[in-house]
């Protein structure tokens, strides 16, 4: 990452992990691992475990995130949650698009679209996820359906608003499967997501994002990764759930 033109961001996503009270128990261990972080840290949580968490990060270094969110405000819309809900709970970042919404419950680039958009309306802040599947790696399409991902997710939000916005660059086939991106492939395709949004936005907006690397990062791999001019931060699923590890991933974005 460069550290002179951005900040580094570790998220954790605890995907439909934790109890309410295993959420507590959690935050309570890792808050006084990255008290002296040198980077944004945040939780993605569950839905149900937002109230807590929110609780018991406050006056710390800590910010909490939720793992969606619905575009409208309220209506005939049953079990999504709304962007006036999460703001009221003390939520501050939203995971949007991640590829297990999109291979599982049919998100698409057009409702990640909508949800993007409605994030940003309220002040929150989308950590949009773009990343291609094996298939598409093997076919040498990488490129092409990332620079697909970018422009559909955040058509027509505008170059004020995407400054507010972090990309989460996760190869499907790196996602829990303990197969990371090569350090050379997540600065490859990071490279490439910072150049497509220079082309949309100009370079200085592209400069100043925040584009985190996810998929089986962990405490053994993250200071490798981080090493490398354009992954700025990471998207962490399973290393996330284990306090040392991810405690030991923010201290690897703290150098
Ligand atoms: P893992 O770190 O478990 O591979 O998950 C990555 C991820 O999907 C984070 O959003």
């Amino acid at each position: 990452m460069n550290k002179t033109l951005r900040k580094a961001v570790i998220a954790g996503n605890w995907k439909m992990n934790k109890t309410p009270s295993e959420a507590k128990a959690l935050l309570n261990e890792i808050v006084p691992l990255v008290a002296d972080a040198d980077c944004e840290v945040i939780a993605c949580v569950p839905y149900v475990d937002l109230a807590v968490a929110v609780e018991a990060v406050k006056g710390t270094n800590i910010k909490i995130g939720a793992e969606n969110a619905h575009w409208e405000q309220s209506g005939a819309f049953t079990g999504e949650i709304s962007t006036g809900m999460l703001k009221e709970v003390g939520v501050e970042y939203v995971v949007l698009g991640h590829s297990e919404r999109r291979q599982y419950f049919g998100e698409t680039d057009e409702t990640v679209n909508k949800r993007t958009k409605a994030v940003l309306k309220a002040g929150l802040k989308p950590i949009v996820c773009v990343g291609e599947l094996l298939w598409e790696r093997e076919c040498n399409i990488t490129e092409e359906v990332i620079a697909r991902q970018i422009k559909l997710d955040l058509f027509d939000v505008s170059a004020e608003d995407v400054k507010n916005v972090i990309i989460a660059y996760e190869p499907v086939w790196a996602i829990g499967t303990g197969r990371t991106a090569t350090d050379d492939q997540a600065e490859e395709v990071c490279a490439f997501i910072r150049a497509e949004i220079a082309k949309l936005y100009g370079q200085e907006i592209a400069d100043g994002m925040t584009i985190q690397y996810g998929g089986s990062m962990n405490d053994g791999n993250a200071a490798a990764l981080l090493s490398k001019e354009n992954v700025d931060g990471g998207l962490i699923g399973g290393a996330s759930l284990v306090a040392a590890k991810f405690a030991a991933i923010v201290k690897a974005a703290s150098v």
